[in-house]
């Protein structure tokens, strides 16, 4: 049954028709819980919120689906939009994007010409842009794009993702360029050709990548809701000698609260990912598929 909802989930969130009906209801089901806004006020007054109990964040203005030059420049736009607000605003909060918002799958030159005015804008700012990273079909493209950003800009990383067989090659090769590196489980649907079935697998292979990028002595934004996963690297980070300004624990905005804080309380850096906008039903499918059991939650605020 649960496999059943996860995979109607991950259908959904990439369903372009879903996507463009939800975004005319609103912010609805429940979804607030998870997304802090459609607007960048909203999002600014969540990271503030935030900040005020030591959290840092990082903000992502959502937008998945991009079909023509014009939406990928636009899209661009609302990441330079988001960082001047930053700015303006005073509050701790670095930035998040996907690339495909930015016209990837239109064409490359495109995607870094819009990446390029958003790094130019983070840069102005002393601020930080994380590259998210999409599916499986996309993996080997951001890494090369991040590879030839990094010639110019030093403040851009992407991410990597434990579930796939090429993870652990990826971290020896971004060791190269000293890449900050947020590390994941991974969220897509992907095949067993490319990534492990098995989630104890993913488990085990998520640590070793963490422990692997740590070693190498390279910035890791550990970001995972996994207790396990959690104290197992608080230990790993202690008994290594691991400096506090080399790691950062990461979460999702809504989720996990009580852990955030506690990381917080313990003197641990934690930033919460922010996502925000109109376009926020594909990220919202996404967590549902990672957790059905939230599905009950939906339900409840169906029928409020
Ligand atoms: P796991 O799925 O094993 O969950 C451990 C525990 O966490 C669960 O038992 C539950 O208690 C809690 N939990 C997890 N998900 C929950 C949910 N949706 N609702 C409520 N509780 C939940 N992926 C990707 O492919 N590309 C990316 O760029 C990113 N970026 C990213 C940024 C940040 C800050 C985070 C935290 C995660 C991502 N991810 C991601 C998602 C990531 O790949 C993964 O799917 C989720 O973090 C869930 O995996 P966990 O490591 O939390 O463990």
């Amino acid at each position: 049954m649960e496999a059943i909802m996860r995979n109607m989930f991950q259908a959904l969130g990439k369903s372009h028709s879903a996507n463009k009906m939800a975004k005319r209801f609103g912010l609805r089901f429940g979804a607030a819980r998870f997304v802090a806004g459609e607007s960048i006020q909203q999002a600014i007054e969540a990271v503030r919120g935030l900040n005020s109990d030591g959290r840092l964040a990082t903000l992502d203005h959502l937008g998945e689906f991009v079909f023509s030059e014009e939406e990928a420049n636009e899209s661009a736009e609302m990441c330079i939009n988001t960082l001047e607000a930053i700015a303006a605003s005073g509050v701790n909060s670095n930035l998040s994007l996907k690339m495909t918002s930015l016209g990837l799958d239109i064409s490359k030159d495109l995607c870094l010409q819009n990446m390029r005015r958003i790094l130019d804008c983070a840069k102005k700012h002393g601020n930080f842009v994380r590259i998210d990273m999409e599916d499986y079909e996309h993996c080997q493209i951001t890494l090369d794009i991040l590879h030839e950003l990094r010639d110019e800009y030093d403040n851009v990383g992407t991410v990597i993702q434990a579930y796939l067989y090429r993870s652990e090659q990826d971290i020896r090769d971004l060791n190269g360029i000293h890449a900050n590196l947020r590390l994941v489980k991974g969220a897509y649907k992907e095949s067993p050709k490319v990534a492990f079935p098995e989630k104890k697998d993913v488990d085990d292979n998520y640590k070793k990548i963490i422990k692997q990028h740590l070693l190498n002595g390279n910035y890791a934004a550990i970001a995972s809701h996994d207790e396990a996963v959690i104290n197992e690297m608080k230990a790993f980070i202690r008994d290594m000698k691991i400096s506090g300004d080399q790691f950062e624990f990461q979460m999702l905005y809504g989720i996990r609260e009580d852990l955030q804080k506690q990381l917080v309380a313990e003197g641990y850096r934690v930033r919460a990912y922010v996502p925000y906008g109109i376009d926020w039903f594909g990220y919202f499918m996404r967590r549902l598929a990672e957790r059905p059991a939230n599905v009950w939650f939906v339900l409840k605020n169906f029928f409020k």
